[in-house]
């Protein structure tokens, strides 16, 4: 794949895809940064070679309609702030008003255009708007990492227009992360994985178990594979139609010798309400003793010392999903346990995965982690080993 490490880019004008898809606030003011900050290497390399940058993203997804609470104005001055260097807005992103203020580009500026799916033809992949995207420049660089999984205009159509395209340093440092050092791991390798439902995990169960050393399964999955094993869950949430998966993956572990971990004993509750994040009072349970109404809510103390001590001992850490009902404080606290046994330990730490990257940051232990990813499908697919097309698009 090429990057822009290997292009000659000063006095060009250069079409760069971000991922700026950040949350704003009730102000209308960007509420995380990370996605933004992200991209800054990318930005500042081609300001300082001299290129004319012409910044597109998506902001959530207002469908072809230009609804001004998707409008990316506040990124663009919170992208000033961070760069400490004047970003032009355009408010669109294909027509005469752009043209001109892309041409208008001098060398080190930088313009950023309005909302790509304010036109249904960005999700579309139409080519005609593909090309207009393509005519703004004469280099496309993609460093839209959390959108590679989408074949859109601005990810692959453009592609067809527009001569060298090429990775940025974002994309480059997430596919040596999330690829070469999962792939050709320094073992042992321990994937931890959580989240509510076996059903979002499969492919990357299936893919990791040839990767891993170990594998620790935390969050309501974990009582799918429980059950499967016809121990008592309780009222846990269990997808019934997933216990072959589930039996599956304890034979495959078992017969490659992976250590496949799942929680030794349990947070429960017998009421949960997700929506006021209230929850009942909480009981620690061994492993099987769950009663007929506990719902289990987090992994307890002794799966928090075992998961930690397996981190620990580990030489790559790849976690993705968090341990329990982590939007409710209370029980939130396993999460923010492996979120801080892989922040302390020696391992090259990923962490893959909106809720476990909130954790990360929330445990205060976010610059202790080697990698966070910034795709959520993206890095899961990625991880399943599927192509991700928007990477597929580039030059070689
Ligand atoms: C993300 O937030 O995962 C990316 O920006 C992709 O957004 P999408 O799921 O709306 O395509």
């Amino acid at each position: 794949m090429k990057t822009i490490r290997e292009l000659a880019l000063a006095g060009k004008r250069v079409l760069l895809r971000v991922d700026f898809n950040v949350p704003l606030d009730e102000r209308g003011k960007v509420a995380d940064r990370t996605r933004i900050e992200a991209a800054l290497p990318t930005i500042q390399h081609l300001r300082q070679q001299g290129a004319r940058v012409i910044l597109i993203s998506h902001l959530g997804r207002p469908e072809g309609e230009k609804l001004a609470r998707y409008s990316l104005r506040p990124v663009a001055e919170a992208l000033e702030l961070l760069l400490k260097h004047p970003v032009r807005f355009c408010d669109d992103c294909v027509g005469e008003s752009v043209q001109r203020a892309a041409s208008e580009l001098r060398d080190g500026e930088l313009l950023l255009l309005e909302n790509l799916r304010f036109y249904k033809e960005e999700t579309e992949n139409d080519p005609t708007f593909a090309q207009k995207l393509a005519a703004l420049a004469e280099a496309y660089v993609d460093d839209a990492f959390g959108c590679a999984h989408r074949a859109h205009a601005s990810t692959v159509g453009v592609t067809k227009f527009l001569s060298p395209c090429a990775a940025g340093l974002l994309v480059e440092k997430e596919l040596s992360y999330l690829g070469e050092k999962i792939s050709h791991p320094e073992r042992p390798l321990s994937i931890i994985l959580g989240g509510a439902k076996v059903s979002d995990k499969i492919g990357i169960i299936q893919a990791l178990l040839d990767r891993a050393d170990k594998m620790l399964i935390g969050g309501a999955m974990a009582y799918t594979f429980s059950a499967a094993l016809g121990h008592a869950v309780g009222r846990s949430l269990v997808e019934p139609d997933k216990f072959d998966v589930a039996l599956a993956a304890m034979a495959k572990a078992k017969q490659r010798d992976i250590c496949l971990l799942l929680p030794v004993d349990h947070i429960v509750s017998d009421s949960v309400d997700c929506t006021a994040r209230t929850v009942g009072t909480l009981r620690t349970v061994k492993e099987n003793e769950l009663r007929e109404r506990d719902i289990a809510v987090d992994i307890g103390p002794k799966t928090v010392a075992l998961y930690s001590q397996t981190i620990a001992n580990s030489k790559t850490v790849l976690w993705n999903g968090p341990m329990g009902i982590f939007e409710i404080t209370d029980c939130a606290v396993g999460t923010l346990a492996i979120a801080r046994a892989a922040a302390e330990s020696p391992a090259t730490s990923i962490i893959g995965g909106g809720d476990s990257i909130k954790a990360v940051r929330e445990s205060g232990y976010a610059s202790k982690i080697s990698f966070m990813s910034t795709g959520g499908g993206a890095s899961l697919e990625y991880l399943e080993g599927k192509i991700l097309p928007g990477i597929a698009a580039l030059d070689d």
